[in-house]
């Protein structure tokens, strides 16, 4: 359920009292970008790195914003919503103007926050796991960008959903690139591979922190690309994100992988992955 406070242009409001220009930019032409930030016990994990995603991805639409400013209001949205626990989505769009593809001079901003209540991790959280379909990755060429413009993504969401899967896997040029809302991995003879941080994927926060600790726990880690062909011989799949965190792929187009049971290094990785957040948060 979401939380009932947001936080616009510069107010604290009731949610029912939020509302936007329909001039809105972001509105017509999904003129901004966003970040989801994962709160553990009351603390931002992978704050800075959030922070500095948000800017390379305002840079790359030409937004000037001063990205250091959401931090401590995402704190606060967090402490007046009092939660511990939440994802906060940041939103900066490029305000509000007469539509117009040109953009124009000297558009304010416009800042949005919202706060959802998540669950406590706990001490010792279960693997979560999902299952995969996989579909046609048609998006644009600057996925790196945390863009707005994610309507090919919900419609792959959807597509999911529909087969009651819990994630689309997007296929370009017969690679797997990433998920609709998550970074995909794959374990091939006790390696692990994941798409490179290329303009085809959006290079996921909880993907880099992985990565790190599949070096630290000594797996030998490749970030190449992997192909929908390789799919059915992986010995696991996971798909990792800001909401899903860490999660394992049991079954793909609706046929079972290794016995509907997670392997060995998803397992593990998993374990790393919640005493990191134990370490950073205090969580648990
Ligand atoms: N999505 N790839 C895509 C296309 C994403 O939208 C996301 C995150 C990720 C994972 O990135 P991170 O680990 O930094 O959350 C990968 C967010 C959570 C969303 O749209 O809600």
């Amino acid at each position: 359920m979401s939380a009932e406070i947001v936080y616009l242009n510069g107010q604290y409001l009731d949610r029912a009292q939020a509302s936007l220009s329909v001039d809105e930019r972001g509105v017509h032409f999904a003129d901004g970008v966003y970040e989801v930030v994962r709160y553990f016990n009351g603390q931002a994990f992978t704050l800075n790195e959030h922070l500095d995603r948000l800017k390379r991805s305002l840079d790359g639409i030409d937004l000037i914003f001063d990205a250091d400013t959401i931090a401590g209001i995402s704190d606060e949205l967090v402490q007046r919503n009092d939660l511990t626990d939440a994802r906060v989505y940041w939103q900066v769009t490029r305000g509000s103007g007469l539509r117009n593809h040109v953009i124009a001079d000297g558009l304010t901003p416009t800042v949005y926050l919202s706060a959802e209540e998540a669950k406590p991790l706990g001490a010792a959280p279960p693997l979560p796991t999902t299952s995969v379909i996989t579909t046609l990755d048609d998006r644009w060429h600057n996925c790196w960008i945390k863009s707005l413009m994610l309507l090919p993504n919900s419609l792959a969401k959807t597509k999911a959903a529909k087969a009651g899967a819990g994630e689309a896997l997007f296929i370009r040029d017969g690679r797997v690139t990433e998920g609709a809302s998550t970074n995909a991995f794959a374990v091939f003879d006790g390696e692990l591979y994941t798409h490179p941080a290329d303009r085809y994927i959006l290079e996921g926060i909880t993907r880099n922190v992985i990565i790190e600790l599949a070096k630290s726990q000594g797996i030998p880690m490749h970030e190449q690309a992997f192909t929908s062909a390789d799919l059915p011989s992986a010995d696991e799949l996971f798909i990792t994100g800001t909401g899903t965190l860490l999660t394992a792929i049991t079954a793909l187009d609706g046929n079972m992988i290794q016995d509907g049971h997670p392997g060995a290094i998803t397992n593990e990785l998993w374990d790393a992955f919640v005493q990191r957040v134990q370490a950073d948060c205090g969580a648990g």
